[in-house]
């Protein structure tokens, strides 16, 4: 039996153009990681969320294990809407969901949206995951470029208005990580925010913010889209993953109620009670405003690290975007093909995801890598920064 000739045809084609492990090998213990967009691994509470299972389990009992039971899960959705609140995100109870993370979020929005004859947009480049998603049910991806203000917003405006004109299909929606995007580090300039919900009322189309980093801004926060948007156009995607543990995978969606019953609908892994309870008794008896209050100090003196170290260690030609929060810096290598560098930095112990993995159109970005200062320790950062200048 040749089990390949059982998948369907999408599966096989999915499989081919992005094959499993292609941009994240398995690395050794010992590697410096650069290219993992994970927590650091000393701010992940482990045994505060250890306590709280206890505290779970002693006022619960076996609630939380079954498949409806705690009443803790309602006050998760209450905790986070309140925090949406202050971020001027009001939503009631109807117009937000619970996921497993950004990346089911995701997954919903594309599947109530999407079809064969659906075209999505997306920045370029932009979060790998998002695009593999995106993939699974459309082949129809308008990418538009983004600089240091983010989205080019003219250059969408050009493209629609060229697409209205020739009388080709809109898109239904834009995905765009505007706040500390991955993997640019770049935040969408307020008057680019304003100019792409005009452009999507001018082209009716809806707007998707995954605001994954949000949370981790070192100075100023950025409005987020969905707090200017008046007409509910704006889906708004959050997560947990970067600020508490991705393992917990509490994620949400935010928009108008009629996508959030739709996304419910279509939701069919049922919920995880043990892990939204888990969060919700962490969350009640944890001051999470001073914990990010620690967690931006040490990301920010971590990316300070990681440019303080690009500018010793890289060479003159070499340029980069200065992120003001999140987990990424986007570095250009002129005449590099970082793909081909990766193995070699792997040899030395050192890793990175080569920019081409973010774009569609894996002939772009050849020549930039993502590299990632939450994970490592300032001292690994500067150690794998030198490895890496060394070999470009
Ligand atoms: C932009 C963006 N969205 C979503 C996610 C995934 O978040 P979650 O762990 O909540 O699924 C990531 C993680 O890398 C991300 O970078």
């Amino acid at each position: 039996m040749k089990a390949e000739e059982f998948l369907s045809e999408n599966i096989k084609e999915a499989l081919k153009n992005n094959p499993p492990g292609a941009w994240m090998p398995n690395l050794p213990k010992e590697c410096i990681r650069l290219s993992s967009g994970y927590p650091d691994p000393e701010l992940v509470p482990s045994s505060e969320i250890k306590k709280s299972v206890a505290v779970l389990l002693e006022e619960e009992q076996d609630l939380p294990l079954h498949y409806i039971g705690s009443p803790r899960i309602n006050r998760l959705k209450e905790q986070i809407m309140k925090r949406l609140g202050e971020r001027d995100i009001r939503v009631s109870d109807s117009e937000i969901l619970i996921t497993s993370g950004a990346c089911q979020a995701i997954d919903l929005i594309a599947r109530i949206f999407l079809d064969e004859k659906a075209i999505v947009a997306v920045e370029a480049p932009t979060y790998m995951e998002a695009l593999e998603i995106f993939q699974n049910y459309t082949k129809q991806i308008l990418c538009v470029p983004i600089d240091e203000d983010g989205l080019r917003t003219d250059e969408l405006e050009g493209m629609l208005a060229e697409r209205k004109q020739k009388g080709l299909a809109l898109p239904r929606f834009f995905y765009t990580i505007p706040t500390f995007q991955n993997p640019t580090g770049t935040t969408m300039s307020y008057e680019r925010r304003k100019h792409l919900l005009k452009l999507a009322e001018e082209f009716d189309f809806l707007i998707v913010e995954d605001d994954a980093y949000r949370e981790l801004a070192f100075k100023n926060h950025p409005v987020p889209i969905k707090a200017m948007d008046k007409s509910g156009r704006v889906l708004h995607v959050g997560s947990l993953s970067k600020i508490v543990a991705p393992g917990m995978r509490i994620g949400w969606i935010a928009g108008a109620s009629e996508f959030i019953s739709a996304a419910s609908w279509f939701k069919k892994d049922l919920d995880h009670p043990f892990a939204q309870s888990t969060m919700a008794a962490y969350l009640e008896n944890t001051n999470l405003d001073e914990k990010l209050h620690t967690l931006r100090a040490v990301y920010q003196a971590k990316c300070s690290a990681l440019i303080r170290s690009l500018e010793q260690y890289f060479p003159k030609t070499v340029s980069w975007y200065v992120p003001e929060g999140g987990y990424f810096v986007w570095v250009k290598a002129p005449g590099v093909d970082t793909a081909q560098l990766l193995p070699q930095a792997l040899a030395e112990g050192v890793s990175f995801v080569p920019g081409k993995y973010f774009f569609l159109d894996q002939k772009e970005g050849s020549d930039f890598l993502r590299l990632s200062f939450s994970y490592a320790s300032e001292k690994e950062i500067t150690a794998g920064i030198q490895k890496l200048g060394k070999l470009i």
